[in-house]
C-alpha cells in the first residue's frame, strides 16, 4: 500500500495475536514495515515469522522483480525480525544496517542467517539517491538496540515502538479514528512496554524535537499523520510519570464479596470527594488493562481477601506486572477482606511501598461488612 510517493507499507495486520509477552492485546496489532523506493531500494523493518510469506507477497507486489538493496533494521526484537532468515534468501545482495547491539542481537537469534551488517550510530546517514535516511539510536526504547530512521527529504520518521499502539483492526492512518482512540491505543501500549524507560524517552524526544517530521511511521498500529504534536505532548507527559491528581484507580479481586464491597466503599467515598474512580476487577479484565490505567492515575488502591495466607495470584500477577513497569509518584492503598491470619492486605501494602508509593492506612474486613 501506498503511503507518499516512493514509500509503501508492507508490513502486515495480526488480527488473531492476544498475549503480547504478557500484554492482553485485545484487537491484535499489526507488524509494520516500510519499502522506500529510490535509485537504491530500502527495506525498513522486517514482520514477524509467522508472516514471512505474506511479507514476502507484499514487498515482491511492489517491487516487480527489482532488488532490495538495503535493510533498516530499527530493532531486533522478533515481531519486527523474524523474517530475517528467509528475507535474506530471496535478497542476499542486501546490505543490513543497525546498531551495535542489533548486530549482536541478530546473529543471536538467527545464527545461521547469511547478510553483511554494517552498525550505525547517532549521525550516520544513508544515501540512496535522492533519499538521505538518518539513524537515530534510542537505546531502552525499549530495548538495547532499539533505532529511529529519519527520512529527511520527506519529513517521515520511522520509530520502530516509539509512537506504537496495537491496532490489528486493518486501520492504516491516525485519522480514521481521531484523537482519542490514537492517544487511548498509545497510551495503553506506553504504559504496558515503554513506562520504564521514561529518561531515554526524554532524550527520544529532544533529539527528534530539532526534526521537521510530518509523518510517524510506528512500527506497531496507525501511521501518525495528523496528530504530531499531540503524540508527541502526550509522550512527554508519560515519560515525567505526571498523573491525573483527580484520577483514583482501584484493582481488586474477591472470593465471596466482601473485598468488593471494600472496592464499592472506596469508589463511593472517593467519588463523593470529587475524584473520578475507575475500579477493575482482575476476575474480568486482563492485569495488563490495569496497568494502562495505571498510567494517568496518581491513586493506586489495590485489594485482595487472604487465601492460604497470602493474596490471590491475580492480584500478585497484577503487583508483579505493575512493579516491573515502575510507575513513580503514585499514592497506594491496600485494601481486603480476611477470616483469620489477614497477612493479604499488608503483603499488598508492601509491594506498593517497594514500588516507591506512598501509601495510605489500609483498609481491612474481617469476614464480612
Ligand atoms: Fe515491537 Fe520491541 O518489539
Amino acid at each position: 500500500m501506498k503511503i507518499i510517493d516512493n514509500v509503501y507499507s508492507v508490513g502486515v495486520v495480526d488480527r488473531d495475536v492476544r498475549i503480547f509477552h504478557g500484554y492482553f492485546t485485545p484487537i491484535g496489532t499489526t507488524y509494520n514495515s516500510f519499502l522506500v523506493i529510490d535509485e537504491k531500494v530500502t527495506l525498513v523493518d522486517f514482520v514477524k515469522e509467522k508472516f514471512t510469506d505474506e511479507f514476502l507477497n507484499n514487498i515482491e507486489g511492489i517491487l516487480q522483480g527489482r532488488t532490495i538493496d538495503y535493510i533498516i533494521c530499527n530493532h531486533v526484537e522478533p515481531d519486527h525480525s523474524g523474517a530475517l532468515p528467509r528475507v535474506m534468501e530471496k535478497y542476499p545482495q542486501a546490505m543490513v544496517y543497525g546498531t551495535a547491539n542489533c548486530e549482536k542481537g541478530l546473529k543471536a537469534y538467527y545464527p545461521h542467517a547469511k547478510y553483511n551488517f554494517t552498525v550505525v550510530k547517532l549521525g550516520d546517514a544513508l544515501n540512496t539517491g535522492k533519499y538521505n535516511f538518518k539513524f537515530i539510536p534510542m537505546p531502552m526504547v525499549h530495548w538495547p538496540d532499539s533505532m529511529s530512521t529519519y527520512l529527511e527529504e520527506e519529513k517521515m520518521l520511522f520509530s520502530n515502538d516509539a509512537f506504537g499502539q496495537h491496532t490489528g483492526t486493518g486501520e492504516v492512518l491516525d485519522t480514521e479514528n481521531g484523537l482519542d482512540k490514537l492517544i487511548d491505543r498509545a497510551g495503553d501500549y506506553y504504559a504496558n512496554i515503554v513506562l520504564p524507560f521514561g529518561m531515554q524517552v526524554t532524550k527520544l524526544i529532544q533529539t527528534v524535537s530539532d526534526l521537521d517530521i510530518k509523518i510517524i511511521c510506528p512500527s506497531h498500529g496507525v501511521i501518525i499523520t495528523k496528530y504530531i504534536p499531540e503524540i508527541i505532548q502526550k509522550y512527554i507527559s508519560w515519560s515525567k510519570n505526571e498523573t491525573d491528581d483527580k484520577k483514583v484507580l482501584i484493582v481488586y479481586d474477591t472470593m465471596w464479596g466482601t473485598t468488593k464491597k471494600l472496592a464499592e466503599q472506596l469508589e463511593k467515598e472517593y467519588t463523593n470527594k470529587g475524584f473520578e474512580v475507575e475500579v477493575i476487577n482482575l476476575t474480568e479484565e486482563h492485569y495488563s488493562h490495569a496497568m494502562s490505567r495505571v498510567l494517568e492515575a496518581k491513586y493506586i488502591f489495590v485489594g485482595s481477601p487472604t487465601l492460604n495466607n497470602n493474596m490471590l495470584p491475580s492480584v500478585s500477577a497484577f503487583l508483579t506486572y505493575m512493579k516491573g513497569l515502575k510507575p513513580k509518584e503514585r499514592i497506594g492503598k491496600a485494601f481486603g477482606a480476611y477470616g483469620w491470619s489477614g497477612e493479604s492486605i499488608s503483603q499488598i501494602n508492601e509491594i506498593l511501598l517497594s514500588c516507591g508509593f506512598e501509601t495510605e492506612e489500609p483498609l481491612k474486613a474481617l469476614w464480612n461488612v
